[in-house]
């Protein structure tokens, strides 16, 4: 019997952002793959085109107009031939300015956002019937409950998404109103999905969350777990060797959280732990709710509890309001906390947030001077930690080829990037790797025992 036709349609989706964001896709091509669509890494034969975009920092609309007008040609070409392209923009833009994508670019068939993204086959239906379709709701199911039970294998190293959305309404972030409000998943539903992650291979999970650790889900036994509970729960499954979880809120980081730290040792000791300011002053600014004293001691904990603990942070520089000596505030509490790596932006207001309509704005020109200070700060403790592990003995998670001839490429607990010659049937396992170099933004081993 002939192939449906259905199972000939490409599927393209190019994806910006967070991790959720990531999750977000893969699930997406899970719900389309019973309608006959197939992954493609190349837009130029695919039949549908999503953009799952990012609205957290500038120049996010613009990108994805002028990644629309590449799209655009593609389709144009392989319609003058016959047949039917989709284009699609889903994620935090689509959420955000849903109305104005449709307005500005007539070519594009659907517009949806990350509350609503398990309709997709009644969308693709209207679609197919030449109807434009808008789906920015936040429905009162959450999606879910209503995503299917297949998942394409992840490989080795999986998401899981637990939580999402987020009550903190930090003045200067959009992800309260392109997310919404703070959602945990079921314990028993989490459990299940890490199940099937571990048959489909799965050896490292990393737990999702815009605020990942304010996870309050229902347990089985009709109590509310915290992430620390859920985390000791995963830990005893058979197969997962590895849990990670991010991001982190430092409110959120309560006493059993940290004290699984000390005690799960599939938890891996590092930890991306966004504050943003070093300056009490900012920090209040920003709706943060916490002190730079605050956040020292709960990092302090952290390592108490877990001595080889690493770090790492987002920082934001240029906040309205931010003066030279809050500035130095910030690049102290990197100084104090010596941080694994980390992340730095240069402010940029986002429409509709309180931030933006705040008047003491920094120079653009100072806060890109302070960014490259800040940056440089940052680099020299990366390398520093990367250097600190040379001779040391890692556990690497080989995931990926290298590029050079026989290397792999895999992850250490610190989650560094180990390249090592290995034998190709090494992929996917964690090997014993001594660390012989250390860069800035990679390391290099010898494995150990074959
Ligand atoms: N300007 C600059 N950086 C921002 N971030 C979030 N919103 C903004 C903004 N308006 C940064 C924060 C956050 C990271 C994901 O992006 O540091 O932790
Ligand atoms: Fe945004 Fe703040 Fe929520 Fe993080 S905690 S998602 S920065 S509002």
């Amino acid at each position: 019997m002939a192939a449906p036709d259905t199972a000939k349609k490409k599927l393209f989706i190019k994806t910006w952002g967070c991790q959720m964001n990531v999750y977000d896709s893969k699930r997406m091509a899970d719900i389309l793959s019973p309608l006959g669509y197939q992954e493609t890494d190349s837009p130029d034969q695919a039949d549908m085109m999503i953009l799952n975009t990012c609205h957290i920092r500038e120049k996010a609309t613009d990108k994805v107009f002028s990644e629309l007008g590449r799209l655009r040609e593609h389709k144009e070409e392989r319609e003058k031939v016959g047949g039917k392209v989709m284009i699609a923009v889903a994620g935090c833009v689509a959420q955000a300015e849903g109305d104005f994508i449709l307005e500005r670019a007539p070519y594009v068939d659907m517009v949806f956002g990350p509350q609503t993204y398990h309709e997709l086959p009644e969308m693709v239906l209207k679609a197919n019937g030449n109807e434009r379709v808008i789906n920015t709701d936040f429905p009162a199911v959450s999606k879910f409950d209503l995503l299917p039970d297949e998942h394409k294998s992840q490989g080795v190293s999986a998401f899981l998404s637990i939580q999402e959305g987020c009550d903190k309404f930090c003045t200067f972030c959009v992800v309260p109103y392109t997310r919404g409000a703070e959602y945990s998943r079921t314990a028993a539903e989490i459990l299940h999905e890490a199940r099937r992650l571990i048959e489909n291979g799965a050896k490292e999970i990393t737990l999702l969350g815009q605020n990942v650790n304010a996870f309050h889900g229902e347990g089985p036994d009709g109590k509310v777990w915290g992430l620390g509970r859920l985390i000791r729960t995963l830990a005893d499954m058979d197969g997962l060797e590895r849990i990670r979880y991010t991001t982190s809120h430092p409110r959120d980081m309560d006493d059993d959280l940290i004290a699984a730290h000390g005690e799960v040792a599939k938890l891996m000791p590092f930890l991306h732990l966004p504050v943003q300011s070093g300056s009490d002053k900012i920090l209040k600014a920003m709706n943060r709710k916490h002190t730079a004293d605050d956040y020292r001691a709960v990092i302090e904990k952290l390592r108490a509890a877990r001595p080889d603990i690493a770090f790492s942070s987002d920082f934001i520089i240029g906040f309205p309001g931010e003066t030279d000596q809050d500035f130095e505030d910030s690049l102290q509490l990197v100084r104090d906390v010596r941080y694994a790596s980390c992340y730095s932006f240069k402010y940029s207001a986002r429409p509709g947030t309180p931030a933006a309509n705040m008047q003491n704005l920094v120079h653009d020109r100072i806060a890109s001077e302070r960014l490259i200070r800040f940056q440089q700060l940052i680099n020299e403790q990366q390398i520093a930690f990367n250097q600190s592990c040379v001779g040391k003995t890692l556990g690497i998670l080989f995931d990926r080829k290298g590029k050079k001839d026989g290397q792999l490429l895999g992850r250490s607990p610190y989650n560094q990037s180990v390249h090592a010659f290995a034998k190709d049937r090494l992929m996917n396992h964690i090997v014993e790797v001594e660390i012989t170099g250390g860069f800035e933004n990679s390391l290099t081993g010898e494995v150990l025992k074959i």
